[in-house]
């Protein structure tokens, strides 16, 4: 008799090669004739054609013969090497059985990115998504275990905050029993700063919410936000540890998912300098005479680098740019003023290659407590709320900062992706919170 095996997961299948294997999975593809029946099998691991004889099957045939994609099955079989087979090798199925049946599976071939849109929950199974999503867990993986390496502690702020630090424009407002000033957090920023005279170095990964009015290709209202904050810290080494994180972030994707970068037609060898070549650094003054002179590009002095500029600069070089030293008109209220130059912070953003841009934004933190309140005033807050931040430049407040890095942002760049939409399993816009 024949007995139904352990389940192995198909790329077992294939690395067993030979024998009788127990397999399951869904319906990738089907083809069959009166005779015999084909279907590519898939399960999370890869893909396997499957074939069956409709003499091994008399009373099973009409079911098997309507198999539809996306049906879910298990079988059991004979594995054998099959070069014209899409993974090299076939199973002759002896054993079946319909787990999940599967009828006009809405997605086929062309359809409208907004109709993908609209069928995302179902879009998560195509093979790019899948390959996404797989370089999206190492990605994060990859984020705990460098934070982990250099001695950070995890740390946890709140979502719902009272306070804003990015820009109130872009607040969430939240209907809190009634009360109507608090947001989904932007950052965790102004918690995170607390707890380093706790725990000293952090990090963490977590949500956060940006009203953003663009319909860009990089923006999201609900994005994954890698942040760490550090006491102690010189300008130099909150620099020095984004291009760390970055470095080995890629060296793990490159590591791990070539197949996965190969679905999605990512050339590999646009990564491979930044894992293997330090990052440019350059101040926001040589970033306008470079964009000047090579990009016929003029930026007046004290306006923010655009997109577009953004993304000419960064096609100058094969690793990403690190911008520093802004006006200080242009950036947040918490960056230290450049001790050389007043009108300069000590803030950067790490631009990625080939156009994508912003990926870190970061910076040493002003410990003036007089500063600090002043330019509260000058972006519209009112110092009162932020007291308990404050508290942080009261007692011993020591030269620190931090960065926050766009996750969605970086995996979108590392897999080649025209969005950060494609970057994240169900994306939140401004005109997208369904399904
Ligand atoms: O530059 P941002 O606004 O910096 C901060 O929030 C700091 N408080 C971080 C820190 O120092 N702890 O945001 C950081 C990064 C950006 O560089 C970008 O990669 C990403 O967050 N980001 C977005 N990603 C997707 N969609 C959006 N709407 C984003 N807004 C920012
Ligand atoms: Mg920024």
């Amino acid at each position: 008799m024949w007995v139904m095996a352990q389940y192995l997961s198909i790329q077992d299948a294939l690395d067993k090669g030979s024998g009788k294997v127990s397999i399951r999975g869904w319906v990738h593809r089907e083809r069959g004739s009166n005779k015999l029946k084909f279907v590519v099998l898939r399960d999370s691991s890869n893909t396997i054609q499957c074939v069956f004889k409709k003499e091994d099957f008399e009373k099973q045939w009409p079911e098997i013969d309507h198999l539809q994609i996306e049906a879910s099955i298990r079988i059991t079989g004979d594995i054998n090497k099959d070069e014209r087979a899409p993974t090299g090798y076939e199973v002759r199925v002896k054993e079946y059985e319909l787990v999940g049946p599967s009828e006009n599976y809405p997605i086929t071939k062309d359809q409208s990115v907004e109709f993908l849109a609209d069928n995302r929950h179902l879009w998560l199974r195509s093979q790019k998504m899948i390959a996404m999503l797989k370089i999206r867990s190492t990605v994060f993986n990859s984020i705990h275990e460098y934070f982990r390496s250099q001695g950070f502690y995890e740390y946890h702020s709140p979502i719902f905050q009272a306070v804003q630090c990015e820009g109130g424009a872009e607040l969430f407002s939240v209907d809190y029993f009634g009360k109507k000033d608090v947001f989904l957090g932007q950052t965790w920023q102004l918690y995170a700063e607390p707890a380093i005279f706790a725990l000293e170095k952090i990090y963490t990964i977590s949500p956060s919410f940006r009203a953003e009015k663009s319909k860009t290709s990089r923006h999201l209202t609900e994005y994954w936000h890698a942040e760490m904050e550090m006491a102690w810290a010189e300008f130099k080494d909150i620099q020095d540890y984004a291009e760390g994180l970055i470095k080995h972030v890629v060296q793990k994707v490159l590591e791990h998912h070539k197949p996965e970068l190969e679905v999605l037609r990512r050339d590999v060898k646009k990564l491979e300098p930044s894992m293997k070549k330090p990052f440019v650094r350059m101040t926001y003054d040589e970033a306008l005479q470079i964009l000047d002179k090579k990009c016929k590009m003029k930026v007046q002095w004290g306006k923010d680098l655009r997109t577009l500029e953004e993304e000419k600069l960064t096609q100058l070089y094969d690793v990403p740019v690190i911008v520093t030293h802004y006006p200080k008109v242009v950036k947040a209220f918490y960056m230290t003023e450049d001790p050389k130059n007043p009108k300069v912070v000590q803030g950067c953003d790490v631009l990625a290659p080939e156009g994508y841009g912003e990926i870190v934004g970061g910076s040493h933190r002003e410990h003036d407590l007089e500063k600090i309140k002043k330019r509260l005033v000058a972006q519209g807050e009112d110092p009162a709320q932020y007291e308990f931040y404050l508290d942080t430049r009261r007692y011993g407040s020591v030269p620190h900062g931090g960065f926050g890095m766009g996750v969605e942002r970086l995996i979108a760049w590392i897999c080649g992706l025209e969005t950060v939409k494609d970057a994240i399993p169900f994306p939140r816009t401004m005109e997208r919170y369904k399904p």
